[in-house]
């Protein structure tokens, strides 16, 4: 159980709130205190050294880590807590999956269920969880095909389908729970050059419509064009956070600098 301090001021106000978020791996302590706040419909592009718990970060903000202090909001809710007379309680898996579900997360490697097409990939979910009905679950992800300029490929294995088609289709799987924040983890990092624009362009598109996104990535040029913030992580904490501009261009500590200086 953690301590009560879950009353953060204006918690309802932003998308997500994380205050001095700690995690540890037994002696490992990969997240260090973590601070960040993003508001509603922004995108937040999280940049930083392999092994400096950005992945770590996002999956604590699905409750798919456990935090050991600090506290996270998602939605103006505390992530994976129940508060009842001023202590926190660690939610039942049942609370979890509702509160998870708002919440959708696309990974580097895309996690479609082989033995399923395109289309029941998608509908899964909404039905099992979301419990709608199959003619509404297959209008919707009809829909969101069309969105991602997948709609010949309903029927389709995903092995049969390009990486970038793949990450399109697992964008879509996510889009399909109607989320209230998507989390992407390098979501073009194992993608071949030449299907990154297609993965990317999703995303611009997702963010022109104003979903609110954090987004793990090394596309230094997506960040500076999509992002409305640009975060800097390193040995388990933010080092620098602003806007693209003011992270690129006036980067101001040492650390980021070094590692820009490397990536650019
Ligand atoms: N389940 C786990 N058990 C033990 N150690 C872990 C676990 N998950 C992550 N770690 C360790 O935590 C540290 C941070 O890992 P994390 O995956 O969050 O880094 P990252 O910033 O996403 O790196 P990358 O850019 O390589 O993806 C690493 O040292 C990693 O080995
Ligand atoms: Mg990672």
């Amino acid at each position: 159980m953690l301590s009560s301090q879950s009353g953060a001021p204006g918690s309802q106000e932003f998308a997500v709130i994380a205050r001095g978020v700690e995690k540890s791996f037994g002696a490992l302590k990969v997240l260090q205190g973590v601070d960040l706040t993003v508001g509603y419909g922004k995108v937040a592009c999280i940049l930083g050294p392999s092994g400096s718990g950005k992945s770590t970060f996002l999956r604590c903000m699905n409750h798919l880590e456990r935090i050991d202090k600090g506290f996270l909001h998602v939605g103006g809710k505390l992530v994976g807590y129940r508060e009842h007379a001023g202590k926190l309680y660690e939610m039942r898996p049942n609370e979890v999956a509702r509160q998870r579900a708002d919440i959708g997360m696309v990974f580097q490697s895309f996690n479609l269920f082989p033995h399923m097409t395109v289309l029941q990939n998608i509908i899964e979910a909404p039905i099992g969880v979301k419990k709608l009905s199959k003619a509404e679950a297959i209008e919707d992800a009809r829909r969101l095909l069309a969105k991602v300029g997948l709609t010949d490929k309903a029927d389709a294995y995903p092995r049969t389908l390009s990486g970038g088609q793949q990450q399109r289709v697992a964008i879509a799987r996510a889009l399909a729970m109607r989320p209230k924040l998507m989390l992407f983890d390098e979501p073009t990092s194992a993608l071949d050059p030449e299907l990154v624009g297609e993965v990317l362009t999703v995303m611009r598109d997702l963010a022109a419509e104003g979903m609110t996104m954090i987004v793990v990535t090394h596309e230094l040029g997506f960040a500076r064009e999509v992002g409305d913030m640009v975060v800097f992580m390193d040995g388990g904490v933010v080092v620098e956070q602003g806007s693209p501009s003011e992270l690129f261009t006036n980067t101001k500590t040492g650390r980021a600098k070094a590692f820009l200086s490397k990536v650019l």
